[in-house]
């Protein structure tokens, strides 16, 4: 499988490139050209793209031929940073390949998502402080997955929780809804964030799904693999 990664020099970026490669994909990488340095070490085993992650003529370049797309969609800036990301991908991605984006729990597919208040509190924090500094804009991001989800193309969203970094507990576990007590934890591994974004390639049950993650080995996770278990 060829796949390309986009924001492949970030910190999630970094992991889904090792987990790419060690499933023996073709990896091309798309970063900005200030942040090439960071792939250094996978120098030789993938090809790297530079621009930036909003770039029409980088993107199409990018994505040609490839069966697979794992977008790191972030809301940088207030140049419709990821709407623009979002939309290259969906316009230039080959038809039939499989579209991964990324992104926090923030982001609802049917608006059916019970958000904790420090969640909601942390969002109109993000905006307001978006808006004022000029650095984020979490709306942006919104309106990206808004797109995502309208789109006929082969889409999944992963949907976050807060990320710590650490050794891999494995593949996290999902729901649909924020709010479902399996969640509860809001915390996965990056790593394992990583590792959820690229087996989803090649999980066709998460086509148009939103999953909202949370690592495997968190409290609430266990709690309700042993509640499952009881009930068999
Ligand atoms: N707590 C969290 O951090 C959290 C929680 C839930 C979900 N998420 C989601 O996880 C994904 C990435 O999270 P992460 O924390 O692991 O971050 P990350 O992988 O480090 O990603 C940051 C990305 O943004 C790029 N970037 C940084 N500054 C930029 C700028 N000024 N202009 C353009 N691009 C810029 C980076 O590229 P360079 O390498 O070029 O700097 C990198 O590709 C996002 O989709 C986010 O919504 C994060």
């Amino acid at each position: 499988m060829k796949v390309c990664i986009v924001g492949a020099s970030g910190k999630l970026g970094q992991y889904m490139v090792q987990h790419a490669l060690d499933r023996g994909y073709e990896v091309i990488g798309v970063c900005r050209e200030r942040s090439v340095h960071k792939l250094e070490r996978f120098q030789n085993r993938i090809t790297v793209i530079p621009g930036a992650t909003n770039d029409r003529r980088v993107i199409e370049k990018a994505v040609s031929g490839c069966d697979g797309v794992l977008t790191v969609l972030v809301p940088w800036g207030r140049q419709h940073y990821s709407t623009g990301t979002a939309q290259a991908v969906l316009d230039y991605a080959k038809p039939g390949a499989r579209l991964v984006f990324s992104c926090g729990w923030h982001i609802t597919l049917d608006g059916k998502d019970v958000y904790p208040p420090a969640l909601k509190r942390d969002e109109k924090i993000a905006r307001l402080l978006g808006r004022l500094t000029r650095m984020v804009d979490i709306d942006d991001q919104i309106e990206a997955c808004r797109c995502i989800f309208a789109s006929p193309t082969r889409w999944t969203v992963v949907r976050g929780s807060d990320l710590e970094e650490g050794e891999s507990q494995g593949l996290p576990v999902w729901s649909r809804h924020v709010g479902d007590p399996l969640l509860a934890s809001n915390l996965t591994r990056r790593s394992d964030f990583a590792l959820f974004m690229v087996a989803a390639l090649e999980n066709d049950e998460l086509i148009h799904e939103a999953p909202a993650i949370v690592g495997c080995q968190t409290p609430s996770a266990l709690a309700h693999s042993t509640a499952k278990e009881q009930a068999q």
